[in-house]
Formats: C-alpha cells, structure tokens, sequence
C-alpha cells in the first residue's frame, strides 16, 4: 500500500493505507460515498485521536470541510454553524476574537469541528456538549442527511452516540453551536484561577481564560509536533463509591473527584504514576515524564507497539487496584 498516514496522525505511526482523498464539500463526500463501498472507508480528521495498529485496507477520507458561518444572533447568544474540517483550536480563536464566550476553556485542542461530538471534548471544567445545539452529518449507508439534536447525540464524559451505537455509520460534515455575549466565565478549576491571581487579574476576560487555557495546556501536555501523541490514552475511570472507600483505605494520597452521588472519578494519571511509569520507556514508546496518563512516541514505534505499551499499562492498574482503564483513543485496525 502506497499512502503513508505518518503525517496524518499526532502519533506519528507510520501506517499504510489505499488511498487519501481530501473531502471540502457535502458534494465531494456523496461523490467519495458512491465510488468506495460504505466498509472501505476511514474518516479522519486531525488523527489527534486515533492509533492505528497496521496498515489500514482502506480509502482515508480527510475531512477539509470549511467555513464558520453565523446563523442567527439575539441579545445574549450567537448561533453559528462550522464545517467539520475546521481546525478546533482556529474555531475557538475565531470565537475569543470576536469577544464571544462559552469555548475559552476548550482552547488548544487538537482537531477538527467535526471529530468534537464524536468523544464530546472536554477540558478544565467543560464540556463542548453544553454549547452544541445540533450535528449535521452523512449517513454512510445511502448517502442521506441527518440533523441529531444534542439529547439525540447522548453525550456523556468522553462519550457519545457516535462513538458507541452509531460508530462508523455517521460522518459528521458540520457543527453548530451557541456562543455568549455575555459570558459568566468559568475558572474555577484551580490552575486557571491560579495562573490569573500569578498574573494579578482581578477581573478576567474571556481572553485572559483562554490564554491562561493555553499556557498551562503548553506546559503539561507534550506538542505533537515534537513528541508523538494522542493526549490522554485512557479514560479516567468512575466507580463505585464503596469500592473507592476501600481503595481509598489502602491508598490514602489517591486524588478523586465525586461523579454524582455514588460515584467516584480517579484520575488514571494518577493510578499510573503511584506505580512509577510516568517517564518509564520501554523500546520506543514510554509515558510521557510529566503527564502518565500520555502515552509517547519516542521515535519510530509502530502503532502496535504503542498499543502494547498501553496494555502494559492497563494490565498493571487492574493487578494493582482493580481498576479496569478503558482507552479514549480510538485504535484503529486491531
Ligand atoms: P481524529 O483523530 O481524526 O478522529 C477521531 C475519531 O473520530 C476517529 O474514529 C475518526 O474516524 C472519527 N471522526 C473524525 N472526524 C469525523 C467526522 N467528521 N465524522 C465522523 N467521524 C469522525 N481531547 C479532549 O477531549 N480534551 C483534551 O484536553 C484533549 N487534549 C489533547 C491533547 C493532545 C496533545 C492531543 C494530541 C490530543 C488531545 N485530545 C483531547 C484528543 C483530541 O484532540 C480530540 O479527541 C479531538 O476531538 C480529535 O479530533 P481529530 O480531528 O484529530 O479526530
Ligand atoms: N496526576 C498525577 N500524575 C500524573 C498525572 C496526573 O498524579 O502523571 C494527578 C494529579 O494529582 C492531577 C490529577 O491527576 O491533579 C489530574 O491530572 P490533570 O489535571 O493533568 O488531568 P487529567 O485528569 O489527567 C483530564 C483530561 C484531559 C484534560 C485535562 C484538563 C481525561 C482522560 N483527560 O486529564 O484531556 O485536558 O483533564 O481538564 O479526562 C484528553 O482527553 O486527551 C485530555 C488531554
């Protein structure tokens, strides 16, 4: 196979596929729909979530669908529909420029639009579920359109329709969203309201948020462009309230964070820290030195040996907590 995606994912993995074909308009993915058959084809976006373990027997659709147009406005919000081929982070300066609120916090993301729904995006307090108002997309299967309502999307942490129940049946062509006028900002997690008081701002605008977003984004996370990654690889893991107070006797430093009234959030960062694989390299994968939760291309790997990396790292939270983490990433080929 000719086509190597090793441009085309934040890993940097080296797989191979039939075919890449750009995709910029409604028209020109009906066209690609008709030409390849419906299980031929792989959507990609940034490839900032994905890990492909082999080569892929397909046609790679690279969503370049464009524009940001507004729909509507009224006194307080702003409607605007974006193509899914946009690139996040361009979407949410756009937004900030303009003085409109409500993504500051989602700032320096990787990825398109359109692959936003697909894990509904989170970070430092939000969610993009609460500022989606529709997902326009294609049905794989006869080419037809369909617009899903957020409640018809059932978003939940990292999750959504598209991810679960409808995985590989839609391609999401755009997105539309609500943007304030008069946003209430939302710092309250601590590295941002931390960052504001270092830089002695009392009144934070939606710019002082999203910058702050940005700088602390830039020294926790690793750039793609320098080390191979896809963020965090697992999920962090929600459990029972009575299972975690057991844990918690054994382990009393655990971090954890209430998820509803009978369950816990623990941040798996910090599972895989306690058992000292932050930093740890095996061959050419590793987790990454200040964040464990990320897992690392330190030069070559092939996507499967990223993967077992990352089994290694499941293996050894279950033997010692008990804990089932479940990847975020999409792994693409196993
Ligand atoms: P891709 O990797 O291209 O695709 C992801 C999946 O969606 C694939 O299964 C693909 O087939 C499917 N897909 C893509 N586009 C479409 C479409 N138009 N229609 C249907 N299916 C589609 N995520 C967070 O939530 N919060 C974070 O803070 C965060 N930080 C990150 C930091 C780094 C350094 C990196 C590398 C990643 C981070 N991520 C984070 C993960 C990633 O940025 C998001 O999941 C992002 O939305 C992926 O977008 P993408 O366009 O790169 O998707
Ligand atoms: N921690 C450690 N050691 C580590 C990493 C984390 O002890 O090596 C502990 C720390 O105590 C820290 C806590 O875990 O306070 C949480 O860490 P962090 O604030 O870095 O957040 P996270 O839970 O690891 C989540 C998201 C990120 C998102 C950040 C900020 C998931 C799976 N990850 O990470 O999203 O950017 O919060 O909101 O929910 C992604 O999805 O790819 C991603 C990067």
């Amino acid at each position: 196979m000719k086509f190597s995606l090793k441009s085309y994912n934040t890993f940097g993995v080296d797989a191979r596929c039939k075919q890449l074909v750009p995709i910029d308009s409604l028209d020109s993915l009906l066209q690609a729909l008709e030409a390849h058959s419906k299980t031929e084809l792989f959507i990609l976006g940034g490839g900032s979530n994905v890990l492909f373990v082999g080569d892929l027997n397909s046609t790679v659709l690279l969503n370049r669908i464009s524009g940001i147009d507004v729909l509507e406005q009224n006194s307080e919000e702003v409607f605007v529909r974006v193509g899914a081929g946009v690139v996040w982070h361009d979407f949410v300066s756009w937004s900030v420029d303009k003085s409109l609120g409500n993504l500051e916090n989602l700032a320096l993301i990787p990825g398109t639009v359109g692959a936003a729904p697909m894990q509904n995006i989170g970070a430092y307090g939000e969610e993009v579920r609460s500022y989606i108002t529709k997902v326009i997309a294609v049905s794989r299967n006869d080419g037809s359109i369909r617009e899903f309502t957020p409640e018809e999307c059932e978003f939940g942490y990292r999750s959504s329709i598209f991810k679960h129940a409808l995985k590989e049946k839609y391609i999401i062509t755009h997105v539309d969203f609500k943007l304030s006028k008069n946003r209430v900002l939302n710092s309250s997690y601590g590295a941002i309201q931390g960052l504001l008081e270092e830089r002695m701002i009392e009144r934070a605008s939606i710019k002082d948020v999203f910058q702050a977003v940005i700088d602390i984004r830039k020294s926790k996370l690793p750039d793609p462009a320098e080390i191979g990654n896809a963020g965090s690889f697992f999920k962090n893991p929600i459990i029972a309230k009575s299972e975690f107070e057991n844990l918690h006797a054994e382990w009393p430093d655990m971090v954890y964070y209430p998820a509803g009234n009978d369950h816990i959030k623990i941040p798996a960062g910090w599972l895989i820290d306690r058992l000292g694989w932050k930093g740890k390299v095996i061959g050419n994968t590793g987790c990454y030195e200040n964040q464990a939760l990320v897992i690392v291309n330190h030069g070559n790997a092939t996507g499967l040996e990223i993967y077992e990396h990352a089994m290694k790292v499941q293996k050894s939270v279950k033997d010692n907590f008990g804990i089932h983490i479940e990847p975020e990433v999409n792994i693409i080929g196993l």
